[in-house]
């Protein structure tokens, strides 16, 4: 019998930590019940210490998924442990994750500590722990610059201390991947007692390297790996469980299975993709939009003649459809409701209707509706409690003349117009926002991205503004573009905490 591989999801705590990627608590709801479809073993709901936020997720999403273990995270730090039990309290399966830095850099600059006091603190946070919960995680923080000898004293320690898990991070993504698997290696042959836990990876991608890294650790005895849907995570991201999942399915040669349902792949990325406002890059291992088209000839001629000549995977096995049912305007509420489903979307009668009244008008501007384009509508009413909304717009705009734009905001009821000249039509149309608003705010990134193909197509706008020294992170959706991006601008703003 092959062996079983333990796929912990960490999207909803590491992958959410990334600045703008931030989910209310329904929206991560609709993601633990997706994860639990997808067939993950463990969902990692969030730090229920850092913020109420946090701590009302974890409940949450307790209540609302059946199978997989739910998992808090925690410093070694009693008050953390307290509060993370109380956080799972609802969970039919609950674990908790709790650690401290182990490189001689995290122990002398973040600890002011010594390497005995450290293995003290984290034995006596692991039994803490143990008597809230019998399933309890140790993370060593910064393992991959931790010394080998002194990891595997860390490890026996909080083994015999009760740890059922040992999590093994390359916290900065430095490890080249034998060196990785070489460290999991030598945990498995000289930690006494290590049979009585599973080994974990947690790799990051700094160096392009987190998949590469967890499949050496996998390789080496691992038996559970930690992993984002798209590999989002903090800077260059964590390991993508997708990829994951495709190199055991593909190499029949590793004796590994999981219990991913992997044709749930490709509708959790999009999902993931399109609430957290967060792209997908085109070339993207299994989930990228260019992922499995062929364009130049001697390639499409091999793939015409029998698609085992470049095609490693078949598409609809990580649940992409080509021959998918294409929504346009004479589609019915019913055709809607199957492709939401299929995305992972289960919507309230009002709500579907909701999403099918703006789709019909969207269809009524585009001739095919992507499943982009679904996303998005399903998420619109994200905005519906903002304070300030776009009214209407109108601009003037060409070559050789100057752009003109005007606006009406609605600011909790009350109504207010502006207008400006601008060097283009979308530094018009926020001149004009300006002129409402008066503050101090600085427009840093804007990135204007077509959904799909085509002139008629949705265009997505992300925008970072610098206000009262704190970076807001906003997002519109528009066929209009100078619409999306006056969208994007108020979405920040209506982020403002004050
Ligand atoms: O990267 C890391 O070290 C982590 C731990 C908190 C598990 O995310
Ligand atoms: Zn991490």
């Amino acid at each position: 019998m092959s062996d079983r591989l333990f796929i912990f999801d960490t999207t909803l705590r590491d992958g959410e930590q990334v600045p703008g990627c931030q989910l209310n608590t329904v929206e991560k709801i609709q993601v633990a019940r997706q994860l639990e479809a997808l067939g993950v073993d463990v969902i990692e709901a969030g730090f229920p210490i850092s913020s109420p936020g946090d701590f009302n997720s974890v409940i949450e999403i307790s209540k609302a998924v059946t199978w997989p273990t739910i998992c808090a995270l925690t410093r070694a730090v009693q008050k953390d442990i307290d509060v993370a039990a109380e956080a799972l309290k609802y969970a039919r399966h609950k674990r908790i994750h709790t650690g401290i830095g182990t490189s001689d850099s995290h122990i002398k600059f973040k600890f002011n500590s010594t390497r005995e006091e450290i293995i003290e603190r984290a034995v006596a946070a692991v039994k803490y722990a143990k008597r809230y919960v019998e399933d309890v995680e140790f993370y060593a923080e910064d393992a991959g610059r931790t010394d080998n000898e002194y990891l595997a004293r860390v490890i026996e320690s909080v083994v015999k201390a009760g740890a059922t898990v040992v999590n093994i991070p390359d916290t900065t993504g430095y490890c080249l991947p034998e060196e990785y698997g070489a460290k999991i290696k030598y945990l498995m042959e000289h930690v006494d007692g290590i049979h009585k836990a599973v080994i974990s990876t947690h790799c990051h991608n700094d160096l392009g390297m987190a998949t590469a890294n967890t499949i050496s650790g996998v390789l080496n005895g691992a038996r559970q790996v930690e992993v984002t849907i798209n590999g989002i995570g903090e800077r260059a991201g964590n390991t993508s469980l997708e990829e994951v999942a495709m190199i055991l399915r593909c190499h029949n040669d590793i004796d590994i299975d999981t219990n991913i349902n992997t044709q749930k792949i490709y509708p959790t990325s999009r999902m993931v993709s399109s609430l957290m406002n967060m792209p997908v890059q085109p070339n993207k291992a299994i989930v990228g939009r260019n992922a499995f088209a062929h364009s130049s000839g001697i390639h499409q001629d091999g793939v015409l003649k029998n698609v085992q000549t470049y095609e490693i995977i078949d598409p609809k096995d990580v649940g992409i459809d080509d021959n998918a049912i294409v929504l346009t305007a004479r589609s019915g509420r019913a055709a809607l409701k199957h492709r939401l489903h299929l995305l992972g979307l289960d919507l309230a009668q009002d709500k579907l209707d909701k999403v099918y009244e703006d789709f019909l008008k969207l269809a009524d501007k585009k001739k095919d509706i992507s499943d982009d384009d679904i996303m998005v509508l399903a998420g619109a009413d994200r905005n519906v409690n903002h304070h300030i909304k776009l009214e209407y717009l109108q601009v003037t705009s060409g070559v050789g003349v100057r752009s003109v734009a005007s606006l009406g905001l609605n600011i909790s009821g009350e109504h207010f117009e502006a207008a400006a000249t601008g060097n283009g039509p979308v530094d018009a149309a926020i001149k004009a926002v300006k002129q409402i608003i008066k503050r101090q705010m600085t427009l840093k990134e804007f990135t204007i991205q077509a959904i799909s193909k085509g002139s008629d197509d949705v265009g997505k706008v992300h925008m970072q503004v610098d206000y009262d020294g704190q970076m807001y992170y906003g997002f519109g959706a528009n066929t209009d573009i100078i619409a999306a991006s006056v969208e994007a601008y108020i979405d920040c703003i209506n982020k403002f905490r004050k």
